[in-house]
C-alpha cells in the first residue's frame, strides 16, 4: 500500500529511483512522482497513472540528481489526482514521501492553516511537510524538524524528507509502516521493501518501529524514538534481482501459478525428515511452547485468512483446538481466552497492518504465545512475533496471491502435525503425511498440466457477470479461495458457499445464466456433493466440476467435469487450488483486466 523508495549518491539516482518504483508498483498503482533536489529547487513531476506514464513524462537528460524520492500512491486521502500524488511539497522547501495514514491531520491542518499555510491537496501527507518546513523556518535542521514533527502525528506512517537547503540529506521515519535502509559505500537509500534495492544492492538495515535515520552525504545514523542514537544489523537480502523478472511469462499472476512446485519445495527443505516433522524448524524455544499449547487462535486477511480455515481441518482433525478469524473482526470484539493459546499469523507480506493491530489485541487479551508462518523475512510480523516459520515461496509480485497460499498450506500442515503428535497423530500417520508432503511438487506439475483443458473453460465466463462456487469440509476454503481469485482479476462476482448450505438461499439464484463451479475430490463428502450438484442440475446450473478421477463423475448436459489426478484427501486442498487459480487467470487474460494489478487493489495493505 504506497511505495517510498529514496536515494542519496555521488552519482544520478533518478534512473533508479524510476526503477526502484517500478518494482514497487504492486503496492500501489494509482499514481507515481519524483522529486530531486536540483540547483536551486526541488523539482517534482507527478503523474496519475502507472509508472509508466510517470516515466514517459520525463527527460533524462535534464532531470537528474544525486538526491531524491519517490512514491507510487494507493489513494486513502483524496482521489487519484496528480495534486494528490507524491512527493508532496512546501515552499519549494521540503518534500516528502508517505506511506501510512496521520489521524489527526485535521488538527494539523487548522494549525499549519492559521499560520498562513495554504494546501493544494486533499491528502493527509500535506500537513507533514507544511509542519517540516514550519520547523526548519524556526531555526530546525532537517534532522530536528523531522524528529519534531514526528512527535506531533497520531497515526502510521513511513517517511522521506528531502530539502533545498540540505542538499545531500535525507532523512526517513517509520511507525507500524515499513522501512529498510539500503547501504552501499558512500550511498544510502531508503525503501519500502528489498525488492526496490535489490538493484544496487542487497545490504540494508530493518527501521524498528519509531526509528528515525539520517542519511547525511551517504552516512548513515538511526535513532530510536527517544532520539537516543541506536545501531541496526546490516544484513544481506538473498533475493535476486532476477528473481522479480517476469522470464517468459505473460503475467507474474501466471509465473506464480506456475511457481509452487519448486516454492513448496523450498518450504519443506530442511522442516522433514524421512519420517516426521522437525519442530526446532519453528524455532529454539518451539518444543517447549507447543509442549504447553492447548488451542490455536488464527488471524488472518485475504487469501492467507482461507488457508487458515483450511488448516483448521487438519488440526482438529489432529486433536488440536483452533478458531479461525478474520483479523479485522478479531480486532472489533472481546475474547475469552483459552489457556496456554498459542495465536499463529499468517501473511505474506507480513505487513498487514490489519493482522499486526490483531496481534497486538490478542496479546493484550492474555494470548501466551505467538507464532506467524510469512513470507517475507524482517518483516514487521516476523519481529512482533514469538516464533516464526517462513515460507519460502519467494517474491510474490501479482496482487492476486496464489504460491503464497499454497506454500501457506503446506506450512501449515507441518504445524498441526507438530501439535497434532501431541495429542491424536500417531506415528505412521505422520509418516505417511510426511511422504505426502514430499509427493506435492510432482502433483503440482500434474495439476498444472491441465492448463489448457481450463483455459478453454474460461470462454464460458466471458459474458458472465455472476459465478457461484460450491464446497464441502477441507474444500469449502478452497471454493472461498476459487472465488476470491476470480472477483479480484476478472471483476465477475463470484460468491462461495458450503455446498450442504445451497438449499438455504443461494439455490434461488441458480438458472441457466449462473456458473456454478463444484469442489469434488475423492472423500468422504462425495456423495453429499454429488446430491448438492444433483440439485443444480436439475435447476439449470451450469455446473463445472473439479473431480477426482476415480470419483464416477463425467461430463454429461450441463455438466462439465475437470478431472483431477488422484490424490490424498489431507493434502488435496493443496492440489484443488490450482485449477482454479488458472481458470481466474484465464478469464481474466480473455477479458483483459489488468491482472497484475487489478483496480482499487494493493498487494501489502499497511493502513487500517
Ligand atoms: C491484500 C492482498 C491479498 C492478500 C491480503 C493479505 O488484500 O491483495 O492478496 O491475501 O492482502 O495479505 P498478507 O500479506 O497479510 O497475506
Amino acid at each position: 500500500m504506497c511505495g517510498i523508495v529514496g536515494a542519496v549518491s555521488k552519482s544520478n539516482i533518478v534512473p533508479m529511483l524510476i526503477d526502484g518504483l517500478k518494482r514497487l508498483e504492486y503496492r500501489g498503482y494509482d499514481s507515481a512522482g519524483v522529486a530531486i533536489v536540483r540547483d536551486n529547487e526541488i523539482e517534482r513531476k507527478v503523474n496519475v497513472g502507472r509508472v509508466a506514464d510517470l516515466e514517459a513524462d520525463i527527460d533524462f537528460d535534464r532531470f537528474k540528481a544525486s538526491t531524491g524520492i519517490a512514491h507510487t500512491r494507493w489513494a486513502t486521502h483524496g482521489g487519484v489526482t496528480r495534486d494528490n500524488a507524491h512527493p508532496h511539497i512546501s515552499q519549494n522547501n521540503v518534500a516528502v514521501v508517505h506511506n501510512g495514514i496521520i489521524e489527526n491531520h485535521h488538527e494539523l491542518r487548522e494549525e499549519l492553516m492559521s499560520k498562513g499555510y495554504s494546501f493544494y491537496s486533499q491528502t493527509d501527507t500535506e500537513v507533514i511537510v507544511n509542519k517540516v518546513d514550519d520547523f526548519i523556518n524556526h531555526g530546525d535542521d532537517l534532522l530536528a524538524a523531522v524528529q519534531k514533527t514526528i512527535k506531533l502525528l497520531k497515526g502510521a506512517y513511513a517517511l522521506g524528507v528531502i530539502c533545498l537547503s540540505e542538499p545531500g540529506r535525507m532523512i526517513g521515519a517509520r511507525s507500524r509502516s515499513p522501512l529498510l535502509v539500503g547501504v552501499k559505500p558512500g550511498e544510502a537509500y531508503l525503501g519500502s521493501d528489498m525488492s526496490a534495492l535489490i538493484a544496487v544492492t542487497n545490504k540494508f538495515m530493518v527501521l524498528e518501529d519509531g526509528d528515525i535515520v539520517d542519511i547525511n552525504q551517504g552516512q548513515v545514523t538511526i535513532y530510536n524514538n527517544q532520539d537516543q542514537l541506536v545501531e541496526r544489523d546490516v544484513k544481506t537480502s538473498s533475493l535476486s534481482a532476477n528473481a522479480i523478472e517476469l522470464g517468459d511469462y505473460h503475467h507474474y499472476m501466471q509465473k506464480e501459478i506456475f511457481e509452487p512446485g519448486q516454492a513448496i519445495a523450498d518450504t519443506l527443505e530442511g522442516r522433514i525428515s524421512a519420517n516426521s516433522v522437525l519442530e526446532q524448524s519453528f524455532g529454539h524455544d518451539a518444543a517447549e511452547i507447543f509442549d504447553r499449547v492447548e488451542a490455536v487462535q488464527i488471524i488472518a486477511c485475504g487469501t492467507s485468512f482461507y488457508s487458515g480455515l483450511v488448516a483448521r481441518n487438519w488440526f482438529e482433525k489432529f486433536g488440536v483446538r483452533c478458531d479461525v478469524e478474520i483479523a479485522t473482526e478479531f480486532s472489533s470484539r472481546a475474547h475469552v481466552v483459552p489457556a496456554n493459546a498459542l495465536v499463529l499469523t499468517i501473511s505474506q507480506s507480513g505487513e498487514t497492518i490489519d493482522t499486526l493491530t490483531a496481534l497486538d489485541k490478542a496479546k493484550q487479551q492474555g494470548y501466551r504465545y505467538s507464532l506467524t508462518i510469512c513470507n517475507a523475512a524482517e518483516s514487521s510480523l516476523v519481529r512482533a512475533s514469538d516464533l516464526v516459520f517462513m515460507t519460502h515461496a519467494g517474491p510474490e509480485i501479482g496482487v492476486a496471491s496464489t504460491k503464497a497460499f499454497t506454500t501457506q498450506l503446506a506450512a501449515l500442515l507441518l504445524l498441526a502435525i507438530v501439535l497434532g503428535r501431541r495429542k491424536l497423530l500417531d506415528q505412521t500417520t505422520e509418516a505417511e503425511l510426511v511422504n505426502e508432503l514430499r509427493s506435492l511438487p510432482g502433483k503440482v506439475e500434474q495439476a498444472l498440466s491441465q492448463d489448457k483443458e481450463i483455459q478453454k473453460l474460461a470462454t464460458r465466463f466471458v459474458d458472465k457477470n455472476h459465478a457461484l462456487f460450491l464446497g464441502r469440509g477441507l474444500h469449502f476454503p478452497i471454493a472461498l479461495e476459487g472465488a476470491l481469485k476470480l472477483k479480484e482479476i476478472s471483476y465477475i462476482h463470484a460468491e462461495a458457499y458450503p455446498a450442504g448450505e445451497l438449499k438455504h438461499g443461494p439455490l434461488a439464484l441458480v438458472d441457466s445464466q449462473m456458473p456454478v463451479i463444484a469442489v469434488a475430490p475423492n472423500n468422504d463428502l462425495l456423495e453429499k456433493i454429488k446430491s448438492n450438484i444433483q440439485e443444480v442440475r436439475a435447476r439449470g446450473g451450469q455446473l463445472i466440476v473439479f473431480a477426482d478421477q476415480e470419483s464416477g463423475m463425467d461430463a454429461d448436459a450441463g455438466i462439465e467435469v475437470i478431472k483431477v489426478a488422484p490424490v490424498d484427501d489431507t493434502i488435496s486442498p493443496i492440489i484443488y487450488v490450482i485449477p482454479l487459480q488458472l481458470l481466474a487467470y484465464h478469464v481474466a487474460v480473455i477479458k483483459g483486466t489488468d491482472i497484475d494489478k487489478p483496480r482499487n487493489l494493493a498487494k501489502s495493505v499497511t493502513v487500517e
